[in-house]
Order: C-alpha cells, then structure tokens, then sequence
C-alpha cells in the first residue's frame, strides 16, 4: 500500500496545474530529471517506465534520450497531474497509467523493462513496495535511477552552505508565521516527515535482489525566486498546520521581501543508480 498521504494534494487540478506550470518555468525538475535520465542507459532502450511521473517533466528527459523505437510507460497516483501533463506533452511513445508506483508490476511485463527513473518522489512511495515491484519488471542488467532529496536523504552538499548569503526562506517563513500567525504551532514546519538515508535504500534494494551500483550527493544551484515559485505550489506551501493557501501566501510574500530574489540557493539530492544483476549461465 502507498503511505496515506501518497495522494494527497497531487490528485487536485488547481495543485497539479500550478506545478505543470513551474515545471515548464522553472529549471529545478528538468534538471533533475536529465540528471536521472543520463544515469539511466536509455540509447538502446525499448520500454522505460517513468515512476512517480507526475505531469511528464521527467518523461520529457527520458524521451529526449531514448530511441524512435522505445516506448514510455509514465506511472502516477495522481490523475489530475496526469491531465495537465497530457495537454502539453503528446509524444506518440508514451502511454500514461493512473495506478500507485507500488502496482507497478501490474502494468508492465515482468523482465521486459530496460530502465525505471523517479525524479524527486521515491520518499513519498512505500519503498519496499516499491522496490520489489521494480526488480520484478526490470529485465536482467536493467537499470534503475531515482533521487532522494537531500532533507529526507539527511545529506548535505558542501555548496549548501557555501552560497549561503543570508537566513533560508525556510527561516524567513517561520518567522514570519509567527510574526502574522502567532497562533500556529511551528515545530514540525517545513520539517521532513519520512528519512530514508543511503543505508536503508541499500538493504531494501538488495532485499529484491537490485544491487546499488552508483550512488551521489549533488547540488542544485537555484535562486530565491525559484523557491518562492516553488513553495507557491499547494502541496509544497509552508508552514504545515491549519492555515488556508491563502494564508500560507500572505506568510511567502513577506519572508521573501526579506530576500533579495537573484541571491543563490543550493537544495541537495542524493542520487541512487541501482541494477538487475546480469543472468548468470
Ligand atoms: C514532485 S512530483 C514528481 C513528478 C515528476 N517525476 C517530475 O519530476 O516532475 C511527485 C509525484 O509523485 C507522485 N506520487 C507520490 N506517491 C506516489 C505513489 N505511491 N505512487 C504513484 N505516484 C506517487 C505524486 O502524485 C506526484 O505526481
């Protein structure tokens, strides 16, 4: 089964279009998603499924790498996020499945996938699930490349606090929450609910039989804008707690006229590129 909160959110089309929007404005999942797509072996690919799709940002990198031939098979909880990815993106390879990433395996055959790439949404899944379901259909030597992000990852690139100029938006909202708010309670704001550090990846991924055969901490380079457009999408909107989206706005716009909008800021990922061993004789 998904966590409760696999859903939440996603599957609303105010939310999803807002993120379909940024994800075309904005750098943050293209660059993500090329990152995976790279790492994923795709030149002689013939069915990629891309995980925990969403609205197509990262479908769109694997497209860009994969044959005329291919197929793509986007898997998402979320059919509205599927919705607003269809208007845009129409590419006659990809085939779209409104189904939980945990189902998987019921919607692509066993052994006959060449890779499985999810940007920045494995943390959100019941990874032993989900695991289990990606060893079932990846073919031998088949690869599988996901992203944690840094926070639930509790990993840190040295550029983090390299460029830091100033206090985080993070900081920023929870003051300024308070200033507006006082009421609410701030102690799990913005905090990451779920960890799922290198260490426990490894021994799930090993439980299926997937061996890790790269792993890496990078750094996204982005700017104060960026996050502001980024925290502006429903789901993402901070603090946590009984606020409306309204509120949680009113709450952004002043943390951020404390900001300077082109200063740099760095999020950190811990990339994981995992492998079906190769058939032995
Ligand atoms: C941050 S978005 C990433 C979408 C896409 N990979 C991208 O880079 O733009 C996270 C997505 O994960 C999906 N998701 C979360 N848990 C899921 C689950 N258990 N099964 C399928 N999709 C899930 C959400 O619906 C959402 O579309």
């Amino acid at each position: 089964m998904a966590p409760q909160d696999a859903v939440q959110g996603w599957d609303e089309d105010a939310n999803a279009e807002a993120y379909e929007a940024f994800t075309r404005a904005h750098p943050m999942y293209e660059a993500t998603s090329r990152d995976l797509a790279g790492r994923a072996q795709l030149s002689y690919a013939d069915l990629v499924v891309d995980l925990c799709g969403g609205a197509g940002a990262t479908a769109r990198a694997i497209l860009d790498l994969v044959p005329d031939r291919a197929r793509v098979v986007s898997v998402d909880n979320a059919a509205a996020m599927q919705r607003a990815g269809r208007r845009t993106l129409t590419d006659a390879r990809l085939t779209w499945v409104t189904a939980p990433a945990e189902h998987l395996a019921e919607h692509v055959p066993a052994s006959g996938v060449d890779a499985v790439v999810c940007n920045s949404a494995i943390w959100k899944t019941d990874t032993a699930a989900v695991f289990a379901a990606v060893s079932r259909v990846l073919r031998p030597g088949g690869r599988f490349a996901f992203n944690i992000g840094g926070g639930f990852a509790g990993v840190r690139h040295p550029d983090e606090e390299a460029v830091r100029t100033g206090p985080s938006l993070n900081a920023l909202i929870r003051h300024a929450a308070a200033r507006i708010y006082g009421r609410i309670s701030l102690s799990t704001a913005g905090e990451s609910p779920f960890k799922l550090p290198l260490e426990t990846v490894t021994e799930q991924l090993a439980a299926t039989g997937l061996a890790v055969v790269d792993t890496e901490v990078i750094a996204q380079h982005s700017t104060m804008a960026e996050k502001k457009a980024w925290l502006s999408i429903p789901v993402f909107a901070l603090p946590e707690g009984d606020l409306t989206h309204a509120q949680r706005m009113r709450i952004l716009d002043a943390a951020y006229a404390r900001t300077t909008p082109d200063s740099p800021t760095v999020t950190s990922w811990l990339v994981v590129v995992a492998q079906r061993p190769e058939a032995t004789e």
